[in-house]
């Protein structure tokens, strides 16, 4: 039975027992408390809480999950054996306020005894020690004894929020595999695998851990589709099953290398964070420096390590992607849809990281001889990481082979240390910029149409609170340019990322553009040197730029759109606009209700889909009044000013980058409302792929 077969069975299964079949909800959930969705529960919350109401009193789905990073985190084991994945899919059935144990353990016995076939005397059952009913319930339906746990037989997905005891079905292997029964001291071997776990949910769980009722009396049941996989085909790895041994397929492709026992763990990691990095991206995650940005950036380097340890440069999940379209596609179309955008997002990451693993491992090379007792220092490893973008746990995973290991402590107080120059350096460079009265404003005006070629000077260079001739890699520094078309950070938007180059070189990694009187800096780390007198090449990161610039437009209809929906007094108190994502401050005197929150994402949406023109122009201020721009308040414009102007829903005063037609921004969605000081509310909202 193929990995498609097995969701049809389970889905076919649970419909024709009277459930809603739904598909899968995005890896990234509506719950501040998780990265991702880490497991088949964490879209059913607020029905379990009793605050949203369910689609169907009965429902089933195959949901896509992430376990990388917080609670529920697999990543250290992938390929260390056969059953990890940080993405993995969770067959489910629910039942909301509906059937409860009886009828959930019943189902479960009946799909995989009956319909599937499966030997009983394979099977074994776990309850909760409290559990006296699931354990009466196992001996009624399957004559079972259950095995009696503890924490392991109970289940949530948080701190806190709903919870309750479990009762999990293992497979046994065969007496060829080692490892022992659920509860015994080597349950790990691998010989038992729980390949299914039926939670009974009926608590809420406070910070303090007490427990309340909730409103219903719910099953949340969830088995791993990677183990069903095995299990149906005979296989004790889950990597040996159909879908993996087509990627692996592809891995050896794309790499040139063939799968040996030797180099297993590199296929197996490579498939498995080219699951977790395409389907994330495809649901919208952007890999950055930050929470679950982080984590998929952090997995797609080891992905990259590991096809290095194959031997292989250049490309890797960029080119498997297609492969798992391939595999996946049509049972995620979200795959397919998103194509361009997830290896055009991929390819980036890897151009930028393959520089940077050449030079980190070469730096490494360097540090290696030196090492003294085994441990690398802290300061190395912070070096790493902050110059070349090396994960802590890469560097360790690099130095692993060699028997090395880092001084962790060390790398953290090196980190802390770092922060904290860092928020001094925000707060103290912009009067350090401002006492340097011959730098002169910088010629931005090429900056709302960024091209790549522009050559500029660089003009002064400020590292750790000191103007220098130049400075050398490694270095935080700001960078004044005679000219320049990164966007510094200005009227609520985030100024550009990007590089200066000299040649084809990365001379300087531009985290953000930011601006001092007038002077646009150029603020980031510096790739090899950079010296005063230098002609560089200005490269704008041109995706975020197209990110930020839909959501700056979107700010607008959103403006647009709460004037109308709520009334004309409403106005802009401030903003930030950043890639995809917005947040907007306003007027207004009470708390928006659910009805007016749909109604104005509706608009903001509807606007998008009209796909309306979107005009730049400048204009003499005077004019602007005339077609009744609306300006901030409190802010001065000069004689001439630009005018934003959406098809005929608004028209604005404003400095920002914008998208020429609305259809760009392709969906908005209102993720939080709430009140940020008397009479002034908060509302953000993401937009393009971020907004599912
Ligand atoms: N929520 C349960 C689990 O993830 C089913 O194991």
């Amino acid at each position: 039975m193929t990995y498609n077969d097995i969701r049809k069975l389970f889905l076919n299964y649970f419909e024709s027992h009277g459930h809603k079949i739904v598909p899968s909800a995005s890896l990234i959930p509506n719950d501040p408390s998780l990265l991702f969705t880490v497991a088949g529960m964490v879209p059913w919350k607020n029905i379990f809480l009793g605050l949203e109401n369910p689609p169907a009193p009965r429902v089933a789905d195959v949901q896509k999950c992430i376990r990388a990073g917080g609670k529920h985190n697999d990543l250290e084991d992938v390929g260390v054996d056969g059953r990890h994945h940080t993405f993995f899919e969770m067959l489910g059935n629910w039942s909301f306020g509906d059937y409860f144990k009886e009828g959930a353990l019943e189902m479960s016995w009946d799909l995989l005894t009956n319909v599937i076939g499966i030997d009983p005397n394979r099977l074994v059952v776990t309850a909760h020690e409290t559990d006296d009913e699931a354990a009466t319930l196992w001996k009624k339906i399957a004559g079972k004894e259950a095995i009696r746990l503890g924490k392991d037989n109970w289940w949530s997905a948080g701190d806190t929020g709903p919870c309750g005891p479990c009762s999990e079905i293992f497979y046994d292997f065969g007496p060829d595999v080692p490892g022992g029964l659920p509860g015994s001291p080597d349950e790990d071997g691998g010989r038992y695998v729980e390949i299914w776990n039926d939670v009974f949910m009926q608590y809420d769980r406070d910070a303090n851990g007490n427990l309340t009722d909730l409103p219903n009396k719910n099953v949340d049941t969830g088995a791993g589709l990677e183990r069903w996989a095995a299990m149906l085909q005979g296989k004790t790895d889950n990597y040996d099953t159909d879908l993996f041994v087509n990627l692996k397929r592809a891995v050896s492709d794309v790499t040139s290398v063939a799968e040996t026992p030797e180099n297993i763990t590199s296929f197996k990691v490579i498939t498995d964070h080219l699951r977790s990095v395409g389907f994330a991206i495809a649901d919208g995650v952007i890999p950055s420096n930050t929470d679950r940005g982080y984590v998929i950036r952090r997995i797609l380097r080891r992905a990259m390590r590991h096809g290095q340890l194959l031997g292989h440069s250049g490309a890797l999940l960029s080119r498997l992607y297609p492969a798992l379209v391939r595999e996946m596609g049509d049972a995620y179309p979200e795959l397919a849809q998103n194509q361009a955008h997830v290896i055009e997002v991929i390819t980036n990451e890897e151009n930028a990281f393959a520089d940077m693993l050449n030079n980190g491992i070469k730096l490494l090379d360097n540090e290696v001889p030196k090492v003294q007792n085994g441990v690398l220092p802290g300061a190395v490893a912070f070096k790493l990481f902050d110059t070349y973008g090396f994960p802590l746990d890469l560097t360790q995973m690099i130095l692993r082979d060699k028997n090395i290991t880092v001084d962790v402590a060390g790398f953290e107080s090196e980190m802390a240390a770092q922060k904290e120059r860092s928020r001094a350096d925000t707060k103290g460079t912009r009067v350090l910029w401002e006492s340097r009265t011959d730098v002169p404003e910088t010629d931005d005006t090429t900056k709302y149409a960024p091209n790549d070629n522009m050559e500029s000077r660089v003009l002064a260079i400020l590292r750790d609170g000191e103007f220098v001739d130049s400075a050398n890699d490694g270095d935080a520094v700001e960078v004044a340019l005679d000219k320049t078309n990164f966007y510094g950070t200005q009227g609520g938007q985030v100024g550009d990322m990007g590089e200066l180059k000299i040649g084809d070189t990365v001379v300087l990694n531009v985290n953000e553009a930011a601006r001092a009187n007038n002077v646009v800096l150029h603020r980031g780390t510096v790739v090899g040197k950079i010296s005063v007198g230098d002609t560089v090449k200005t490269v704008v990161n041109a995706q975020n730029r197209a990110q930020t610039a839909r959501a700056h437009t979107a700010t607008h209809l959103l403006q647009a759109a709460l004037r109308k929906v709520l009334n004309t007094d409403v106005e802009q108190r401030g903003s930030k606009v950043a890639p995809d994502s917005v947040r907007f401050d306003f007027s207004f005197g009470r708390a928006m209700t659910d009805e007016e929150k749909v109604a104005v994402e509706k608009l903001v949406n509807e606007w998008i889909n009209a796909d309306m023109t979107v005009l730049h122009e400048e204009m003499p201020i005077d004019e602007a009044k005339k077609r009744g721009a609306m300006a901030l308040f409190g802010e001065k414009y000069g004689d001439v000013v630009r005018v934003i102007t959406a098809g005929d829903v608004s028209c604005e005063l404003c400095g920002g980058t914008h998208i020429n037609h609305t259809g760009e921004i392709i969906r908005a969605k209102i993720n939080k409302e709430k009140s940020i000081s008397s009479g002034i509310r908060r509302i953000t909202m993401s937009v393009g792929v971020l907004a599912q």
